[in-house]
């Protein structure tokens, strides 16, 4: 126990009186290291708003060589890349998933050849490029079947290597399936490439923006993924999965939603001591605009503090629609 010495002796007030020793007993730094920017890519020329994520935008290839630049320059480390296939590739087993010539391999390609050094993480998971929204694959009651899913997650995530993926990422949350891929990989050489697992995510009501940033909301209609995403009201199952991630062979372990769950976070980093990664969710991304465009709550300093509270709950890295903005404030000393 610390000596607890009685007021006056302890005025907390002292060290918050001044600016300098504000900062100086400032516990945690948030900096453009800390981000990670995800990034929807479609088949269409140039960029189209995402009505429910004001400020994000679906990018055409060139057009995310630019924002790439741009996230390069502000010291972002990676970009996190959700692709956007044309309706009319979308098919049952979604097999537009690991296309040679498919959006996010060409897009790949692209950012590799441009931007070496820039860190590329992909999605693998099915949803945008099935007719029915899931993450994988329906028997005929409707019920995602697991190993089956896992085998075509695995050629997903093997097309993604082949083209340069550094990391890829898995946010269907089927069993085995980080074990699966990290032995895929092994064998087929891609001894590098790192497997960031969306170890710790939940069935959210805050993934709605998304799901029509990606156009998958209306193909899952009144469909659910409860069968497979945890639910909210669990904590020691959280660490359950990440557990079995680190045995699997995972490189980085992720919670999503955000916010909410800042004590999943803190539980991860704090009992595994393994590289913990957050994502603020669409949904939250899409409240603090909101808000902010009624005025309600000031947008850059609620942006930044959030941002702040992951780091103070124990996160490496942020996955934050907010990167860009972000940065971009950090670099003129906000
Ligand atoms: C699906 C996926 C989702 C998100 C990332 N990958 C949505 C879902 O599980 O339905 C959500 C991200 C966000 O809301 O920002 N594989």
């Amino acid at each position: 126990m610390r000596p607890t010495g009685a007021f006056p002796q302890t005025r907390m007030r002292r060290m918050r009186r001044d600016d300098f020793s504000r900062r100086l007993m400032r516990e945690n730094v948030l900096t453009a290291a800390d981000l990670i920017y995800p990034v929807f890519v479609h088949e269409n020329a140039g960029r189209e708003p995402v009505a429910s994520m004001p400020g994000v935008e679906r990018l055409s290839i060139d057009e995310l060589l630019k924002v790439a630049e741009e996230a390069l320059e502000l010291g972002i480390p990676a970009l996190d890349l959700f692709g956007v296939p044309d309706p009319g590739l979308k098919t049952a087993d979604g097999a537009a998933a690991w296309r040679e010539d498919g959006i996010i391999q060409r897009a790949v390609r692209a950012l590799k050849a441009r931007f070496p050094e820039l860190g590329v993480i992909t999605d693998v998971a099915l949803d945008p490029y099935t007719t029915h929204g899931q993450d994988g694959l329906p028997d005929e009651t409707g019920y995602i079947v697991n190993d089956e899913t896992v085998a075509a997650l695995v050629r997903q995530a093997l097309s993604h290597a082949a083209v340069g993926a550094d990391v890829i990422s898995p946010s269907d949350m089927m069993d085995g399936r980080i074990g699966t891929l990290r032995n895929a990989l092994e064998e087929a050489g891609f001894i590098h490439t790192r497997l960031l697992s969306y170890s710790a995510k939940y069935a959210s009501s805050f993934y709605g923006p998304f799901r029509s940033a990606v156009g998958s909301a209306a193909n899952l209609g009144k469909g659910n993924k409860y069968t497979y995403q945890m639910d909210p009201a669990n904590s020691d199952e959280a660490i359950r999965e990440v557990e079995l991630d680190i045995a699997e062979g995972a490189d980085m372990f992720m919670v999503k939603p955000g916010l909410p769950y800042l004590d999943i976070v803190y539980r991860v980093k704090h009992e595994l001591g393994v590289p913990t990664y957050a994502y603020q969710v669409s949904g939250e991304y899409a409240m603090i605009k909101a808000a902010a465009a009624n005025g309600w709550v000031d947008g850059q300093a609620t942006m930044l503090e959030s941002l702040l509270a992951f780091k103070r709950a124990g996160a490496d890295g942020i996955l934050t629609y907010f990167a860009l903005e972000a940065a971009r404030c950090l670099k003129h000393g906000a």
